[in-house]
């Protein structure tokens, strides 16, 4: 199994990456970082809004790779989407980073209504080189067919919440008929799987643990996955899913588990 997700532009994007959410300050975010890259995690996905851009730069400027071995993504926040001011926003993140350019810079969440406009710079920015790859984040079938009616490039990602426990086939098969990889937020739903039988079983099996079978169940169906962690032994154990196969009925019953249990709660100003 290749260990890489081919992008819509010919880019190849990892399909494991640390997931840097709430890795705060240096202590976490930089250490997170090289300590990741010596176990062989090559993405690194930040946000403006997990204020921890400058730290994690600071781990990618000095954890020994050349630039262009390391995938980094980072996204737009919302402020920035309704204010108008995209590019800026964008510059002040190569600025905190330290960094010429990012792999990949996503719209964190769509705002109604702005969707079009928010896309019409990301495009100026992706045509600029200063960012690699162009997507969105949180984009239901809704979304993405306002978006990909107007749109002159085709996002090349949309990272949204999926693990077992909240499985979204129809939005996947959607984004991969419409050549949009789909990267998994929230991969081991915060902790949320890790006790459930099945996954239990599974791992009993391989030798794994729960986390790792979920994983693997993510990237065997072609989903990229970010999880998060700053403890050494997680982020290795995190890194150890492509070694072994889930055979097609395993597979089969860690679909049964979808009860559309979401983690991640949408931000305040998307709740009017
Ligand atoms: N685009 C979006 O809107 C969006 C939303 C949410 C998340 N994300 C991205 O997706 C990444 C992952 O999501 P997430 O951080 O929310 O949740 P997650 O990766 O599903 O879970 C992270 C939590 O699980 C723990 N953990 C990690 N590995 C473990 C293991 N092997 N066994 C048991 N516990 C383990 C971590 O603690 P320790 O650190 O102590 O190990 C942490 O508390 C984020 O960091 C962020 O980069 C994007």
């Amino acid at each position: 199994m290749d260990n890489f997700l081919m992008l819509n532009n010919g880019m190849q994007m990892p399909l494991l990456g640390l997931g840097l959410y709430r890795a705060v300050g240096s202590d976490e975010a930089t250490t997170a970082v090289t300590n990741a890259v010596s176990m062989g995690y090559r993405l690194f996905d930040t946000a403006s809004s997990y204020r921890n851009e400058e730290e994690v730069g600071t781990g990618i400027r000095s954890c020994g790779l050349a630039r262009e071995e390391v995938f980094v993504t980072t996204k737009l926040w919302n402020t920035a989407q309704r204010l108008g001011n995209i590019e800026g926003a964008f510059s002040r993140s190569l600025e905190r980073l330290g960094l010429s350019y990012v792999d990949l810079y996503l719209v964190h969440w769509p705002i109604p209504g702005l969707i079009l406009d928010t896309w019409k710079v990301m495009e100026e920015i992706y045509l600029s080189g200063r960012a690699r790859a162009i997507g969105v984040c949180n984009f239901d079938e809704a979304e993405l067919s306002e978006l990909l009616e107007h749109a002159g490039i085709v996002p090349a990602v949309n990272q949204i919440e999926y693990h077992p426990l909240y499985q979204r086939p129809e939005l996947l098969s959607f984004c991969q008929a419409n050549g949009i990889a789909v990267q998994a937020s929230c991969p081991l739903a915060r902790g949320a799987y890790l006790n459930r039988e099945p996954l239990v079983k599974l791992a009993e099996k391989y030798h794994r643990s729960p986390a790792q079978i979920g994983l693997r169940w993510l990237v065997q169906k072609g989903i990229s996955v970010i999880p998060k962690s700053t403890s050494l032994d997680r982020q290795l154990e995190n890194s150890q899913i492509f070694d072994f196969t889930l055979l097609a009925e395993e597979m089969a019953i860690i679909d049964g588990l979808s009860e559309h249990f979401s983690v991640l709660n949408p931000p305040e100003d998307l709740l009017v």
